[in-house]
């Protein structure tokens, strides 16, 4: 059992936590929990996508790459527990470099895991993908599957969580893997692998232009709160059944098409080619992140983008 943790899995204490990618969307959403819960936060970054403005008072920078394991090594000292969230996401650019990509998630995600391995800190959190799986036959989605990654990004995540297996079995270090369905929210990026039909929709209709769809429109995502994710990570860190490595679902469970998004959104619409390499739908079934973490998601997908849409 992780250190300060009580048999039901719940942490009594505060904790000086790393969190890897803290500049980025959903690394400073789960910075600005941690700090509220007053936990000791350290953010290690290179702001390749993140953002300095997303660094809240309170929080200790340690600027560096993760792909140069001697220089993140002293972030790793005093930690407790590491929330590991950097990762280039960026589907498009893992095709165009795949290197480079490789580099940044797969070596990276190498090096975290052997400065906390080294460090002894109780517990890493990964952040794998839903991109793990593919298209599959069957919906919902289930841990059980095999994988099926379709594009050099989706690899690399897939990739970490074996990494992560591989490290609790070997080296006795605590893992667990979370695979995020489409993250939205405040701060959500506008570029990338990640960027939402919402973020894309929204600055077009801002714009003052049509909201643009690659094929039929048909093709549908399971979009998750990211205050749910942020959630998922801190029951990770602190529930007393896992740490092994697991793989689990971090998905609202709601199938929402994008020619539905667009109606929600409300404007003209234009069509375009379809986007090949990614799967057609997705959908998390989430009856093991419920098991092993107690995690439902919270926020419905219809109250979610409303908060979205109305925020300035
Ligand atoms: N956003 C989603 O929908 C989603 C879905 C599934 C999985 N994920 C995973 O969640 C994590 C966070 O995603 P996000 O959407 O917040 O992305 P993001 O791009 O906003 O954040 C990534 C952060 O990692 C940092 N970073 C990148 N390469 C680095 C390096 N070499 N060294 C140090 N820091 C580095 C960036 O500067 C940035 O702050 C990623 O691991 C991503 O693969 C995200």
């Amino acid at each position: 059992m992780a250190r300060g943790f009580t048999e039901e899995g719940v942490n009594k204490h505060m904790s000086t936590y790393l969190v890897t990618g803290g500049a980025g969307f959903i690394g400073s959403h789960a910075c600005q929990t941690l700090l509220k819960e007053g936990h000791h936060v350290r953010v290690l970054d290179n702001f390749s996508t993140g953002k300095r403005e997303r660094l809240f008072p309170g929080i200790e920078l340690f600027e560096a790459d993760i792909t140069n394991l001697e220089a993140i090594r002293p972030a790793f000292e005093g930690i407790d527990g590491v929330f590991h969230f950097a990762a280039l996401p960026r589907i498009v650019y893992s095709i165009e470099h795949p290197i480079e990509t490789m580099q940044a998630n797969v070596m990276g995600t190498l090096n975290v895991l052997v400065a906390a391995r080294d460090a002894k800190v109780s517990r890493l959190v990964y952040s794998a993908s839903s991109s793990a799986y593919g298209d599959q036959k069957v919906l919902p989605l289930r841990p059980d599957m095999p994988a099926h990654p379709l594009n050099p990004y989706a690899l690399h995540k897939y990739v970490g969580e074996l990494l992560c297996e591989e490290f609790s079995r070997l080296y006795g270090l605590s893992t667990v893997c979370l695979r995020y369905f489409n993250v939205y929210g405040p701060r959500m990026a506008d570029e990338g692998a990640y960027v939402t039909v919402i973020a894309i929709f929204r600055r077009q209709r801002a714009a003052g232009l049509p909201m643009t769809i690659h094929g039929d429109g048909g093709q549908t995502r399971d979009f998750t709160h990211v205050t749910d994710v942020v959630r998922a990570n801190i029951l990770a860190m602190n529930s007393g059944k896992v740490g092994n490595g697991e793989v689990l679902n971090v998905g609202a469970g709601e199938q929402h098409s994008v020619n539905e998004i667009a109606q929600l959104i409300g404007g003209p619409i234009a069509y375009l080619s379809p986007r090949v390499n990614e799967a057609r739908d997705t959908l998390a079934d989430t009856t093991l992140t419920k098991e092993l973490l107690g995690w439902e998601p919270n926020i419905k997908f219809v109250d979610g983008l409303k908060m979205l849409l109305e925020e300035k």
